[in-house]
């Protein structure tokens, strides 16, 4: 199978690309990137690229024809990745995570790929106090970001058919180690508050409800929807990817911390306005149609491996919310050096695409 991946150079990509290069040794696995976060290595000595057949360096707005020749799938992953960076780049998230997303399936079935998956988000819904969200419940993106992934859901469903399955898999709020790792997730966030210096600050009053899910279980779920055909779910489906154990309450998930990382302390804002991001999510549907993808890494073990790679790191910065392990920070520096402009786009984007 000729898989691409877009996004490759980011925190989820490396995770995906080494899973799927041990399930499919075979393969011939190529990435197509831009490289804002290539240089923001965590923990590792090597590059994770080596596991490529090819890496493409281009703006998926512009695909180079020649990375999606002879390609059989597609694991879309290139993308504005959060809500500070959707907030501050509106236009140029919706250009990229709508537009691009759709026309990059379309040239990809056009191609003749049998098969797209899609990295969409749990937060699509929005605010959702009560019961477990479905895929049949009603969305309600609050964001630019949640908006374009959802308008991006949107316009794949047209573009799906026969011969063409896609998968838009919402997923929950990511975590995990990475040879990328962006500390800007919540869980990443309280390990490192916890190693750095001994403290978790919870920036909300602690009761808002967010589904998490492991790096490596979300490699295990695209690795799944690789494979999906229109009689498991039909040529479209979008579908919650995560486990309904992993539904935790944040200050729940900090006290996970503490009781891993010792002589920690949890520090709640008992006046902070509630958090509008706050819901609980069925898994039920990825279940019955996955059996075998299954979420596997537990809690603890997900925060023991983050402390050991902030220990391979040797990290130790009490600043880190404003470092380069917050992708809206790396972006602001770019810019800041005239390297790339407000579109999200690299300041000389007409130079040709390289190929490695
Ligand atoms: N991390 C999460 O919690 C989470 C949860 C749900 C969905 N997702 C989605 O998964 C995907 C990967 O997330 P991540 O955490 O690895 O994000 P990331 O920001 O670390 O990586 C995104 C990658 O996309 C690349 N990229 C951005 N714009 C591009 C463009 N125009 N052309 C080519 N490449 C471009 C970046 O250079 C980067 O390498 C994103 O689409 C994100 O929205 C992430």
């Amino acid at each position: 199978m000729r898989i691409l991946v877009t996004g490759n150079m980011g925190y989820v990509g490396p995770v995906v690309v080494g899973h799927l290069r041990d399930v499919r040794p075979d393969s011939h696995l190529s990435g197509l990137d831009t490289g804002f976060f290539a240089h923001c290595l965590t923990g590792t000595t090597v590059l994770p690229e080596r596991r490529l057949d090819c890496q493409w360096f281009g703006d998926v707005r512009r695909p180079p024809a020649e990375a999606l020749e002879s390609v059989d799938a597609v694991v879309h992953l290139a993308g504005v990745s959060n809500d500070p960076i959707g907030t501050t780049y509106e236009e140029a998230t919706l250009d990229v995570n709508h537009r691009a997303t759709v026309e990059l399936a379309r040239a990809a079935r056009d191609a003749g790929a049998s098969s797209f998956v899609f990295a969409s988000s749990c937060s699509v819904y929005g605010l959702a106090e009560e019961g477990l969200r479905t895929e049949e419940s009603e969305t309600g993106p609050l964001t630019a970001y949640a908006r374009s992934k959802l308008l991006a859901e949107e316009g794949l469903a047209e573009v799906a058919g026969e011969g063409f399955a896609v998968t838009s898999l919402r997923f929950a709020t990511a975590c995990g180690m990475s040879d990328r790792l962006r500390l800007d997730l919540v869980l990443n966030d309280f390990v490192a508050g916890a190693y750095a210096f001994r403290e978790i600050t919870i920036l909300s009053d602690g009761t808002p409800w967010r589904p998490l899910i492991h790096v490596r279980d979300m490699a295990r779920a695209i690795d799944w929807a690789l494979d999906r055909t229109a009689d498991n779910g039909g040529a479209y489906l979008a579908v919650n990817a995560g486990s309904d154990e992993w539904n935790y309450q944040i200050r729940q998930l900090a006290d996970a911390v503490a009781a891993i990382v010792p002589d920690v302390n949890v520090s709640v804002r008992e006046d902070a306005a509630p958090d509008s991001r706050s819901y609980k999510v069925s898994f039920a549907r990825f279940r019955e149609l996955a059996p075998d993808h299954q979420p596997q890494v537990g809690l603890p073990e997900a925060i023991e491996d983050l402390s050991a790679g902030l220990g391979r790191m040797g990290f130790h910065d009490p600043d880190f919310r404003n470092s380069e392990l917050v992708r809206l920070r790396v972006l602001e520096n770019l810019r800041g050096e005239g390297l790339v402009n407000e579109a999200l786009e690299w300041s000389r984007a007409d130079e040709p695409v390289a190929r490695v």
